[in-house]
């Protein structure tokens, strides 16, 4: 088994909640990899006694799912509705532009990947942003920038 094949086996057989679906491994393997590659389907459609089509079907609904892996930095800056209501907007604009972005999406160099969330689950500590998955509330354009400007100082995670 590759390593690869190692964490996708993981990450489906290690889920927690009693109800295990299709949908649920798929995103236990985006939480584990960033996103699904094509041996994920394979393997969820063994796992869950589906087809492979049947598991891409379900892969393709949802708009969150990548099929790529991520580049050597995912930004995700909150866009639920206590983020929104303290200034997500403004944040999100200051990490496309430090970023020199023009949309969500990665920077050509594959240094940054740059999405909205719908709820990064720290409401209370709108607005929040994460870096790396660790998250950061009450962030300001200012210093939502600075964040994005120290990462991009970093090596890759992966
Ligand atoms: S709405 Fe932003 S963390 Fe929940």
């Amino acid at each position: 088994m590759s390593g690869l094949e190692k964490r996708i086996h993981d990450a489906v057989h290690g889920q927690p909640q009693p109800t295990v679906t299709v949908l649920s491994s798929l995103l236990a393997v985006e939480d584990e990899l960033g996103y699904i590659p094509k041996e994920a389907l394979d393997f969820v459609a063994g796992f869950s006694n589906a087809t492979v089509n049947d598991v891409w079907a379900v892969a393709s609904f949802y708009p969150n799912f990548r099929f790529e892996p991520p580049a050597d930095h995912v930004v995700e800056v909150c866009w639920g509705a206590s983020c929104h209501l303290l200034g997500a907007m403004g944040v999100f604009k200051s990490v496309l532009e430090a970023a020199g972005m023009e949309d969500e999406g990665d920077t050509p160099d594959q240094r940054l990947t740059v999405r909205m969330n719908t709820c990064l689950g720290a409401c209370s500590q709108a607005p929040v942003m994460s870096m790396d998955h660790h998250l950061t509330g009450r962030v300001s354009p200012e210093s939502a920038a600075r964040n994005v400007a120290y990462l991009l100082e970093q090596e890759g995670h992966a």
